[in-house]
């Protein structure tokens, strides 16, 4: 049985020229299973990156979307939520994850697809930031690549080559549940690695390396011992 019969529906070719990293619907679809979202709710992407999330989550839940970005043209990603319909539920921001113009509690739901630990790592951005959008009851949701178990001696020589300093924020499922579990403003609903992450990560590797020129798949290869995972964290305000 295909395990993200929602993202089955939408078509390989536009998921490859959108998607910035590992699937990123089959990662929403992941993280959906454990969220309540409805019609009528507002949700914000953080980080949408080309939009592909924001479009699911209005398609697929009725939501409306904040579409929230930096690196992306928000005029860009408007023309491609007019394209797929949904322009009128979901609209395209562009603000860094420091400067949001959004009001306190104006969020049902916060989500974050392969982006949250480019800014997310840092003690203080659940408290002071990510935690005040949402209302209090309102969900938080997030993907991110991550580690089985903290590097006790620094990265694994196998990774030397591919080990770029963005990536000091890939930390293991504990280290993130702990991060906001101390803050005591949200409980955890989960936080667990995704059963068999590479089958996600591979295809986007490959892609990227023939696109791009990336390294992902000689990085991958060099995980012998399967030490990287994509993670899934959900929580709930108080
Ligand atoms: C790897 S891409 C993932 C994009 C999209 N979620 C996907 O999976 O295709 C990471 C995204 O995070 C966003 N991002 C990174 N740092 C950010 C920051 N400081 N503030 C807002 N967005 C940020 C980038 O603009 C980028 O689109």
């Amino acid at each position: 049985m295909n395990k993200y019969p929602r993202t089955e529906k939408y078509e390989s070719k536009i998921i490859e020229e959108n998607w910035m990293g590992p699937n990123p619907l089959q990662l929403l679809e992941e993280l959906c299973t454990n969220m309540k979202l409805s019609s009528g709710m507002k949700v914000l992407d953080m980080g949408c990156g080309k939009g592909l999330t924001s479009i699911f989550l209005a398609k697929e839940f009725g939501v409306t979307v904040f579409a929230n970005d930096l690196w992306i043209d928000p005029t860009e990603n408007l023309e491609r939520f007019r394209l797929a319909g949904v322009s009128d539920k979901v609209f395209p921001i562009h603000a860094e994850a420091h400067d949001l113009p959004y009001a306190k509690g104006f969020f049902d739901a916060a989500i974050s697809i392969d982006s949250y630990h480019y800014y997310g790592a840092d003690e203080i951005y659940f408290p002071c930031t990510f935690s005040k959008l949402v209302k209090s009851g309102g969900q938080f949701g997030i993907v991110c690549p991550g580690l089985m178990q903290e590097f006790k001696k620094g990265y694994p020589e196998t990774h030397k080559t591919f080990w770029h300093e963005d990536m000091f924020s890939f930390h293991s499922a504990d280290w993130w549940r702990n991060l906001w579990e101390k803050t005591e403003i949200a409980d955890i609903i989960t936080c667990y690695n995704i059963p068999d992450p590479k089958a996600i990560w591979y295809p986007w590797a490959h892609w990227s390396k023939e696109h791009l020129g990336f390294k992902d798949v000689e990085f991958l290869n060099a995980d012998t011992e399967n030490q990287i995972t994509l993670f899934a964290m959900i929580a709930v305000k108080k």
